[in-house]
């Protein structure tokens, strides 16, 4: 099987995309509501059609028509569904429910898979979307299908993506279990994927030149962090935040990252260093949006649009799912795919 063919669901900025296509699929179709993340998909995937609306406002039959497939053809339904609504903040670590609308999304799955009938599925969301009530439900809803499914939370670092990120990875198949691809990959080192760019600022990448605009106070908050790891705690009195300074807050805020250490999860916040552990290993500055894409696992020459600011463009970096982390998923699916139809 050379090439099976697969729809992307929540597109985004084709991070899924990008790793399924490394893995030998043709993605044919995506659905994305978001203007900004549609155009850098499009800029990226020109040879995907992609329906930039609500996804509950697609109509399954034309899609199909559209893409020229029918019922039990498609390969493989993927998709990441907007997680915020499952995330440990919103969910108080799991033990309250909230309810987010957004939550509902993920039954687009069961609508897609009943009228698709796809050979498998690939489902990606934060691990804390496993206690909640929604996700049984749609796992039966899933064997009421004919599917057999199958969870995992995995860590991208043990496939190679140089940055820590725990998510629950759903596969799905119409023939018995698909099961997990092992991975046997070293882990990378922030040293090893962005040590060798070139100086930020005139490089001529936009996504590694743009400049920051921050206060003197907090210029020199960011050069007393100790080089290659150090936290805000190394901080004389003056410089820490009044809320920093009663032991609250998130430890991790206005720390460096580490030279020879995966990097932190990169979030949407990721070039703010008042976010999380941002900060550049040694130059005293927040990671740019290069660096942050790099650490996602993305090719230097990926394009993301800066249309709407540098802080829409790392929302789009940090809601991805990294290629190399999917292309491992997308190579177990392929093998799958081999045995139940032959190569
Ligand atoms: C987690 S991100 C997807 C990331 C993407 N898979 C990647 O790897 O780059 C979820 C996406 O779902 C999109 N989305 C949210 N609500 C939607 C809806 N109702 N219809 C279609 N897309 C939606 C968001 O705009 C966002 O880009």
């Amino acid at each position: 099987m050379k090439h099976p063919i697969a729809i992307d669901l929540f597109a985004g900025s084709g991070g899924l995309t990008l790793g399924l296509k490394q893995a030998g699929f043709r993605v044919i179709g995506a659905i994305e509501i978001d203007p900004l993340a549609a155009e850098t998909y499009r800029f990226n995937h020109s040879s995907t059609k992609i329906w930039e609306k609500d996804i509950r406002k697609v109509r399954i039959i034309e899609l199909m028509k559209s893409l020229k497939i029918k019922k039990g053809e498609l390969d493989l339904l993927a998709g990441c569904p907007p997680c915020q609504g499952f995330s440990t903040l919103r969910t108080l670590n799991g033990n309250q429910q909230i309810k987010d609308p957004r939550n509902s999304l993920i039954f687009e799955f069961i609508r897609f898979v009943k009228q698709m009938k796809p050979k498998t599925i690939l489902l990606e969301n934060v691990p804390h979307l496993a206690k909640d009530k929604d996700f049984e439900i749609l796992g039966k809803g899933l064997e009421k299908l004919g599917y057999s499914w199958n969870w995992k939370i995995l860590n991208a670092s043990d496939f190679g993506v140089p940055q820590r990120r725990q998510r629950l990875i759903l596969l799905a198949g119409l023939n018995g279990n698909l099961n997990f691809k092992t991975s046997k990959c070293k882990s990378q080192t922030v040293r090893k994927t962005i040590d060798h760019l070139p100086p930020a600022g005139n490089s001529g990448d936009p996504l590694h030149d743009l400049c920051e605009k921050r206060s003197l106070l907090v210029r020199n908050r960011i050069k007393l962090i100790p080089q290659n790891g150090g936290s805000r705690k190394s901080l004389k009195e003056e410089y820490q935040l009044a809320c920093h300074k009663k032991g609250t807050g998130f430890k991790d805020v206005y720390g460096r990252m580490s030279w020879d250490k995966v990097s932190p999860t990169i979030t949407g916040g990721c070039i703010n260093p008042s976010k999380g552990r941002f900060l550049h290993p040694s130059k005293n500055r927040a990671i740019t949006l290069r660096e942050a894409a790099l650490l996602q696992s993305f090719p230097r020459n990926y394009y993301f649009s800066l249309r709407r600011g540098k802080h829409a463009a790392a929302i789009l970096i940090g809601n991805a799912l990294p290629p190399k982390f999917v292309k491992y998923h997308g190579l177990g699916i392929k093998e799958y795919l081999t045995k139940i139809k032959g190569p």
